[in-house]
């Protein structure tokens, strides 16, 4: 395989683009069940009619696990943002008229955002109040089946150069839930990269756009801040913990 350029690099896998097509090589301790539910979630999002670059397999290659997908050629909408940010407003509205499309859309397949949720509180440490008070928040909130992508941030959007259409990359953690607790997964990583102005943007425009109310969104950002508290590093959990209070969110 001849690699032709390192497009991003983890501790735990480094993508490739290898010419016409984009090559997740995953290092030995990356859990095997996660590079087959990317693709199996990543086909689902396909075979609804969303815009995704294609799995074409999951391979080995000189022992590592692999991943091939369809390389999009195009502009990221991170670095859009980043290099016009005077005119944010324009590519937040992007990014929520597409995150609306998402959840306009169901698969019925794929892992409920509540039980995944469930699982992440039961891995943190806060101590048994503040567990017992978003669990009664959790179960409180109605349920419902919408796709969500659950990483829908700008760096996960490519506006294709083939067909100035943008595409959604990075399935690994799709779900299906409330749109609201989807968004405030975008809400919260927004706030953390870019501060309030383009945070509280996207908050606006999501609740305009999907005519939800402001105050029901806000009432996953205690539960949402928790359960990602598992993932982050120090300073994103330094953050995350800022937000889990339920009291602050009625
Ligand atoms: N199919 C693709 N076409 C073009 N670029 C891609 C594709 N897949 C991944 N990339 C590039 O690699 C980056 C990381 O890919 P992706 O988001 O799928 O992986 P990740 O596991 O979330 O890693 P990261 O934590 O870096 O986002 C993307 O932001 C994009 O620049
Ligand atoms: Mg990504």
């Amino acid at each position: 395989m001849v690699f032709d350029e390192i497009l991003s690099k983890r501790e735990n896998k480094t993508i490739y683009r290898v010419g016409g097509y984009t090559v997740k090589v995953f290092e030995d301790d990356y859990p095997v069940t996660d590079i087959f539910s990317e693709a199996l979630n990543n086909t689902r999002a396909q075979e609804v009619g969303l815009k995704v670059p294609e799995v074409f397999e999951i391979s080995r290659y000189e022992g590592k696990w692999t991943l091939r997908l369809r390389y999009i050629k195009g502009d990221k909408l991170s670095d859009m943002i980043e290099k016009d940010l005077d005119n944010a407003e324009d590519y937040i509205r992007d990014i929520v008229t597409l995150q609306t499309e998402v959840h306009s859309k169901q698969s019925r397949k794929l892992t409920m955002l509540t039980d995944l949720i469930k699982r992440n509180l039961s891995q943190t440490s806060f101590d048994s109040m503040t567990r017992y008070d978003l669990q009664i928040r959790l179960e409180s909130m109605p349920k419902n089946y919408k796709m969500c992508n659950c990483n829908f941030i700008p760096s996960n959007i490519i506006i294709s150069d083939d067909d100035h259409s943008p595409y959604i990359l990075d399935w690994r953690l799709a779900t299906q839930g409330n749109a609201s607790a989807d968004a405030v997964m975008t809400y919260l990583y927004l706030l953390y990269k870019y501060k309030d102005k383009v945070a509280e943007l996207y908050l606006d425009m999501f609740c305009e756009i999907s005519k939800i109310e402001k105050w029901y969104v806000k009432r996953w950002i205690p539960i949402i801040a928790a359960a990602q508290t598992v993932n982050a590093n120090e300073d994103q959990k330094r953050f995350l913990f800022g937000f889990v209070d339920v009291r602050k969110y009625w």
